[in-house]
């Protein structure tokens, strides 16, 4: 599962170990931005036990190796951060802090089972996992995708018998930890309701019995009037599907642009593309032999998420997010000044037009 190197090029490791290495999801566990947000919400909400129970529900996806651990050995009532930077092997914690660190493992969804519970039973990283042991022998389960996998190379070197499993197929598998529901909190730290906060996992499948996947936007009722159409995009949605009697014609009016946008021609003509026109008063006498130059630049994440995280979080992981953000060193790369630059255009004009 690599591609040697070559001369011009460094090897390219496509393991899963290798995909999985550099994802967010490996990295849950010490994404220091999920530090500094997690420093932030305990701040912010400081009554009672809460600054405990935030960080317990937090790792329960973030560091949910240690943390599910943790609660099943019944090592305590909550697991916050001080466990996950636990490293001294005499610490009865070490091990917990060394799973959390771990971030979304292998051995978190490949021993997902799913017992066909309603999403709400398992969303907010409520899934469950087989037994420890359930092969006998202190030999646990673990499942992939094939019919039939070799189990002796397994059960000799990790106690774990590899087995087909069909809930690995599935996006529910995913949908547990990508649909978060938590409670809101007033200032005095009373509960005031719970509030979905990312429903990625609805978007893809709108419909609770998991049979509509037709499209991310299917749960949107008003398309935002600003998002650029694909490249090929048309009316009828994709070739022969507004012909489909049961999904054909929800997924057109799903998916079709509404409001001010229809008056938008080249907004719709499948060219993926659209026309903004800025209009600027000059004074006359700055126009002679002038030039214009625009630059369209895609700015992601920094500085205005970021300078969100601190000013509410003020200790040692806020600081460590601001430190590595204030040196990481972006000049000479795509995106300088920390702005990827899309396109950019000159025109010069005689003072005519
Ligand atoms: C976020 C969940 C998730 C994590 C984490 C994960 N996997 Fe998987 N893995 C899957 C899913 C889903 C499939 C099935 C893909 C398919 O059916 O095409 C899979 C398939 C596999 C397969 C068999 C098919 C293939 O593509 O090679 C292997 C082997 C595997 N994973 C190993 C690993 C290892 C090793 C790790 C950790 C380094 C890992 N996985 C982490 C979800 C995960
Ligand atoms: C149910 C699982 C779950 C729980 C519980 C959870 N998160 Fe997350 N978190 C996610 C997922 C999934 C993402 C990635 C979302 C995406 O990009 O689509 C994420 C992303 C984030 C990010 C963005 C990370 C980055 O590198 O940009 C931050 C910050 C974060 N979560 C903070 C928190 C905090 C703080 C809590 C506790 C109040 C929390 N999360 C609880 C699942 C969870
Ligand atoms: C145990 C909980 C859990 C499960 C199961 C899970 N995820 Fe995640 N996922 C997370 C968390 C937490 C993050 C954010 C990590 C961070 O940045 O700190 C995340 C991040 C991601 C991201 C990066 C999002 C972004 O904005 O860049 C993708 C993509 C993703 N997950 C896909 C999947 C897929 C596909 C599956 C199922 C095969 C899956 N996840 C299963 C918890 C989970």
């Amino acid at each position: 599962m690599i591609i040697p190197a070559t001369e011009d090029q460094a090897m390219i490791d496509l393991s899963p170990y290798g995909e999985w290495n550099w994802s967010m999801m490996g990295f849950a566990g010490r994404d220091p931005i999920f530090y500094a947000q997690l420093e932030s919400e305990v701040s912010i909400h400081n009554s009672g036990d809460l600054p405990e129970t935030i960080q317990n529900l937090c790792f329960r996806c973030h560091g949910v190796m240690g943390q599910r651990q943790f609660h099943l050995d019944d090592a305590g009532d909550t697991f916050t951060r001080d466990i996950v930077h636990v490293t001294d092997p005499a610490d009865p914690n070490c091990k917990y802090g060394a799973l959390a660190r771990e971030g979304i493992s292998c051995m978190v969804c490949h021993q997902i089972v799913d017992e066909g519970k309603p999403t709400q039973e398992t969303m907010t990283g409520q899934f469950d996992v087989a037994p420890a042991g359930a092969e006998g022998n202190g030999i646990s389960r673990i499942f992939g995708p094939f019919e039939d996998p070799a189990t002796l190379p397994m059960v000799s070197s990790l106690g774990m018998k590899p087995l087909h499993g069909e809930p690995i197929k599935t996006s529910r598998l995913c949908g547990s930890c990508h649909t978060i529901y938590l409670p809101i909190f007033d200032a005095d730290g009373n509960q005031v309701g719970s509030d979905f906060e990312q429903t990625t996992y609805q978007e893809l499948v709108k419909n609770p019995e998991n049979r509509f996947t037709t499209s991310f936007v299917a749960q949107a009722t008003t398309i935002k009037d600003k998002r650029l159409l694909p490249k090929g995009w048309t009316k009828e949605g994709p070739p022969g599907f507004a012909a489909d009697p049961t999904w054909g014609l929800r997924f057109v009016a799903a998916t079709s642009p509404k409001g001010k946008v229809l008056d938008d021609v080249a907004f719709q003509d499948g060219s993926g593309s659209d026309r903004i026109v800025y209009q600027i008063d000059l004074p006359e006498e700055d126009i002679a032999g002038g030039t214009v130059e625009a630059t369209l630049y895609y700015q992601s994440i920094p500085p205005f998420y970021l300078l969100e995280r601190f000013s509410t979080a003020h200790g040692p992981n806020a600081q460590r997010l601001h430190f590595m953000a204030s040196y990481l060193n972006v000049d000479g790369t795509p995106i300088e000044n920390w702005k990827l630059e899309v396109a950019a255009a000159q025109q010069a004009f005689d003072g005519d037009t």
